[in-house]
Formats: C-alpha cells, sequence, structure tokens
C-alpha cells in the first residue's frame, strides 16, 4: 500500500512539475588569512552581480559554493578544484587570486568539463594552460606596459625594478623593461623578492644605492604591498625623489587611509579604480559597497568577481544550463559589455579581457583617498600573450 502510494505520488510530481536545475558554481579564493579582504571582494562581486540580476537565469538557480585557500598553494588547489567537480558537481569554477592557485587548477577542467573564469589570477601564460579558461581581471604586462610610457614622459631616464619572484612580478618586470628601454630608458637594475618577504628596509637601501631616479616594483596586492609603501616612506625615498612606479596593486583603496598622506602623488597604471567614473561604476559600487558592509573595504577583485560573474550568466545561457564547456567558452568568445571599469570584451584568441588601461595618482578628495585617473589607455590586449 505504502508503495503504491510513494509511486502514485511520484508520478503526480513528474507529470506537474518542471524540474529546475541547480547549477554549482565553486568559487576558490583567500577567504581566511591574511589576504582575506582580497578573498572577501570575490564575495562582494559576486553578491553584489546576484543582488542586481537575481540568481536564476531562465529555469535555473545559480548556487556558489566556496572553497578557501588563504596563500598560494598549488597542490591544495588542485585538490580543492577536483573536490568541487567530483564530490560538489560544480559546473563552473570560478575565483583563483593568485597564479600558482589558477595553473595547478587549469589541467583539471578539460576531463571534468568545467569552465574556469579566473577572477585575478594575473599571469600572461595562465590562458594557455587549458582552453577552458576565461579571464576577467587583468594581466601585468596589460597594467605595466602602459607605465613604462608615463615613466618616459615624465623625463625618467634611470630606473631600477623590485618585483615578487613569481609569474605575474617576472612577467610585470618584462613588460616594464620591454616598454622602459624601448623608449631610450636604462634600468639599472632588476630585483626580484622572495614571495614570502615582509621587510622591506634593505630592499629600500638597495634602491637608495643603485643611484636610479625611479622604482618600478610589482607585489601582489595584499599586506605586503601595504609594507612595501610604508616602507618606501618610511626609509625616506619619497622624500629623497626617488619616484614611486607601480601597477595599481600596490595602491590598492583600503590601503590608502593607513597611508594617509603619504599616498598623495603616488602614480599607478591599472584597470580599474572604485572611483571610476561612470554610471555603470556607480550601480556597481552601491552595491558591491552593500554586500561587503563598507565602500571602504572595496577594491579592484570585486569587479573582476563582478564580471565573471556576468560571463558565467552568458555561459548558462548560451548552454541553456548543460554542462558543456567547450560550448560555454566558445559562446563569450568576443563578448563585449560595459563593465564598471570601462568598455571590455573577451578577446576570442586567448579568452582574456581587452580594456582601458589607466593612469592614476593619489588624491584626496571629500575627505577620501581615491586612486583617480588622470589618463586613459584605450583599449589595451595583452601585450605578454604568446599563442601556445
Ligand atoms: C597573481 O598571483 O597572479 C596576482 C595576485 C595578486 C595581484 C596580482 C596578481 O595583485
Amino acid at each position: 500500500m505504502k508503495k503504491l502510494v510513494l509511486a502514485s505520488l511520484l508520478l503526480a510530481l513528474s507529470s506537474s512539475v518542471t524540474f529546475a536545475d541547480t547549477i554549482k558554481v565553486g568559487v576558490v579564493g583567500p577567504f581566511s588569512g591574511p589576504a582575506a579582504l582580497q578573498g572577501k571582494n570575490f564575495q562582494a562581486g559576486i553578491n553584489a552581480w546576484l543582488a542586481v540580476n537575481g540568481n536564476t537565469i531562465g529555469d535555473d538557480t545559480i548556487e556558489i559554493v566556496y572553497r578557501d585557500l588563504p596563500a598560494p598553494d598549488p597542490a591544495q588547489s588542485a585538490a580543492l578544484t577536483q573536490e568541487l567537480i567530483v564530490s560538489e558537481g560544480v559546473q563552473y569554477l570560478a575565483g583563483y587570486y593568485y597564479t600558482p592557485d589558477a595553473m595547478a587548477a587549469a589541467p583539471i577542467l578539460e576531463e571534468g568539463n568545467v569552465p574556469m573564469v579566473v577572477f585575478n589570477a594575473a599571469t600572461s601564460a595562465i590562458v594557455n594552460a587549458s582552453p577552458y579558461v576565461v579571464r576577467t581581471s587583468f594581466t601585468t604586462w596589460q597594467t605595466s606596459t602602459p607605465m613604462a610610457a608615463v615613466a618616459r614622459q615624465r623625463g625618467i631616464d634611470k630606473v631600477i625594478t623590485v618585483v615578487s619572484d613569481y609569474g605575474p612580478g617576472v612577467d610585470s618586470e618584462a613588460a616594464f623593461v620591454a616598454g622602459f628601454t624601448g623608449a631610450g630608458g636604462e634600468i639599472v637594475e632588476s630585483v626580484r623578492m622572495p614571495m614570502n618577504t615582509n621587510d622591506f628596509s634593505p630592499m629600500m637601501q638597495r634602491i637608495k644605492d643603485s643611484g636610479a631616479e625611479a622604482v618600478f616594483a610589482f607585489l601582489p596586492a595584499g599586506p605586503a604591498t601595504l609594507g612595501f609603501v610604508q616602507a618606501y616612506v618610511e626609509n625616506g625615498l619619497k622624500d629623497a625623489g626617488v619616484t614611486l612606479l607601480a601597477p595599481g596593486d600596490l595602491t590598492q583603496e583600503p590601503d590608502l587611509a593607513a597611508l594617509g598622506d603619504n599616498a598623495l602623488g603616488l602614480l599607478t597604471t591599472f584597470h580599474y579604480a572604485v572611483s571610476h567614473d561612470s554610471p555603470e561604476n556607480s550601480a556597481f559600487v552601491e552595491a558591491a559597497s552593500k554586500a561587503i558592509g563598507s565602500a571602504s573595504e572595496l577594491s579592484f577583485p570585486a569587479v573582476g568577481a563582478y564580471d565573471g560573474m556576468y560571463v558565467i550568466s552568458k555561459m548558462i545561457e548560451a548552454t541553456g544550463g548543460n554542462q558543456d564547456a567547450a560550448a560555454a567558452v566558445e559562446a563569450v568568445k568576443g563578448l563585449s559589455w560595459v563593465s564598471p571599469r570601462g568598455p571590455v570584451s573577451i578577446n576570442p584568441e586567448n579568452r582574456h579581457l581587452t580594456q582601458n588601461i589607466y593612469l592614476r595618482e593619489v588624491a584626496l578628495e571629500d575627505g577620501q583617498y581615491i586612486n583617480k585617473e588622470i589618463q586613459t589607455f584605450e583599449n589595451q590586449g595583452d601585450p605578454g600573450w604568446k599563442a601556445p
């Protein structure tokens, strides 16, 4: 009897209800530890996008599954990625703050039939690690190249480069050196620091001793970038007139209040400033500030995540919610839209964003330290990408 009731109940259900699918998106990022603010910005970007657009695409509902990766750890990144695909059944992967973590996850995608939308990791070669990688952040080649032109325009002849010794640092150094020497500048020294360096005083002495007029620097945004800029100020380089040139990772907005007036005038080149003046960015900043709890915590990983969610929504739309990584990636090649950062498009050749890069100067406006955009390098591709 019980069986009969159950059977007729199931029959009634299946004939009257169309079952909507839940599409899981696995997001790997630093949600705890020293870089937790960067992960919090991934979440803010995701939640802002869901608040503005809702969590359904057609009949399907998006569910986000987070996995915490506090520090760069390729083995753990691969393990979490595998677990998300196999145990959680995620249909999309996203996030990945650090390059080594994105690199370690990429080889798993094809077998898992899962596209990966990189929200941050910025080494040019990541897109070559799998045809299923799409990136909505930037590359350090892309953000560093215009700084070389800016340095020459401002009459700087001699530069020392100082970068973190891993993918995005090596790329950043290569981009700046190529642009700067190509325009007639001289590199007096190039230094690569171990990633775990947190005492920058000896480096500041080396910069002073090098006789360079400027230091070009890249470190991954987090506590080390704030420490580096503080050491630059505290060791008297700013007062001595040694110009600091960097991509915008070094002056992310949440760090500016701690630097105070010492940050004023710092020049950086980057794809996104929280103060970017556009209706799209005003709407984004409002939603993302609500999501993160305080506008003063907003930083660039939020925009990578927000645009990444848009790309994933387009993939879900194009595949009707079916799991087909190749079709999903194909559908977003050439996609263009107006991001909070400005106009962007996905280069169909390398699945990376073409976008504006802005020269910014730290300024104080209405009691807030901002990265004020003062010059635009339009429609920049990734000069560091080489066809595999
Ligand atoms: C990276 O590891 O690719 C990375 C991390 C933080 C940044 C930039 C690049 O600010």
